[in-house]
């Protein structure tokens, strides 16, 4: 293993970023799932709190995540990644740099980065969705890259929530914003906070990670369809839970029928046959090429 890649992992909660995936499948079960966790013979005490049931691992992540994601934290990150000044990487070669983030514990069952994108790419293809959505597939997670340049795991992933306004119950773990920062500043725990009703996700600030990342480095390029998939599908508060309808304008609550068409691809598709990469890259080279091509400023 190459010393960087240990670096990454090191000193982190999480035995990788799936775990934070994993938990995330167990919150939100498959639909077929969903429906045996409600049977009738399951009484009303026995549901899951998953919060209760969390790993360790799983709740020090989010406990970091909510304790360190302020707005200024999030501005700087800003300032710092979107200059996109760092590499220079077609969309392949971004995928094959991901891919060297090793960080998981059983080798059998789990998937590399570049399958986990594949995987959900092909099964968006197998519906007959349209080529942006399957190339949205193909690079959601490219984002994730951050690990690689060394941000903790709070700052990668994890459900992303509006910072500047008052935090939702709805955010898995709402207890942990007690010890955030912001959590003392009036002006940013109004209902409102820094933003005007209905002002659109555009202009709000999200906590710090890998959908901003990858949204930033494509824009303009993709259907904006494709860019809210991008941009807001670790925003489970907004497209599972649906709240901060408040901050959204009419162009966001139409967009998200989109993104909440993509969350079942990206949580879903993980447990099934691995892709084959070499014979399914031609497809997706031209696919590439189609709407991403050439080098991209990371
Ligand atoms: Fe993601
Ligand atoms: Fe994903």
């Amino acid at each position: 293993m190459d010393s960087t890649v240990e670096k990454t992992v090191a000193n982190q909660p999480l035995n990788g970023l799936e775990e934070w995936e994993d938990f995330l499948k167990t919150r939100y079960p498959e639909p077929a799932d969903a429906k045996a966790q409600a049977a009738p013979e399951k009484k009303k005490e026995e549901f899951r709190n998953y919060e209760t049931d969390a790993r360790p691992t799983v709740r020090e992540f989010y406990r970091l995540n909510h304790r360190y994601q302020t707005y200024d934290f999030v501005q700087e990150k800003k300032r710092d990644f979107l200059a996109l000044n760092r590499r220079k990487m077609s969309v392949w070669e971004a995928a094959e740099y991901l891919n060297t983030l090793i960080d998981d514990s059983d080798p059998d069952t789990d998937m590399t980065q570049l399958e986990h994108l594949l995987q959900t790419a092909e099964q968006i293809r197998k519906d007959g969705q349209p080529r942006w959505f399957i190339l949205a597939g193909l690079i959601h997670d490219l984002g994730k890259i951050l690990c690689l340049y060394g941000e903790p795991q709070w700052a990668v992933v994890g459900d992303t929530f509006p910072l500047g306004c008052a935090f939702s119950d709805k955010v898995v773990f709402p207890k942990f914003f007690a010890d955030n920062p912001d959590s003392n500043i009036p002006k940013y725990q109004s209902r409102l906070g820094v933003y005007e009703e209905g002002c659109g996700l555009d202009k709000v600030d999200l906590s710090w990670g890998h959908d901003e990342y990858i949204y930033n480095v494509v824009k303009d390029r993709m259907p904006d369809e494709a860019l809210y998939m991008l941009r807001y599908h670790s925003f489970y508060a907004a497209h599972r839970e649906n709240d901060y309808t408040y901050l959204m304008n009419d162009k966001d609550k139409a967009m998200f029928q989109w993104v909440r068409a993509f969350n079942p691809y990206d949580l879903y598709t993980k447990s099934h046959q691995k892709p084959d990469v070499e014979k399914l890259r031609p497809f997706y080279d031209d696919l590439i090429n189609e709407y991403l091509p050439g080098q991209l400023r990371w």
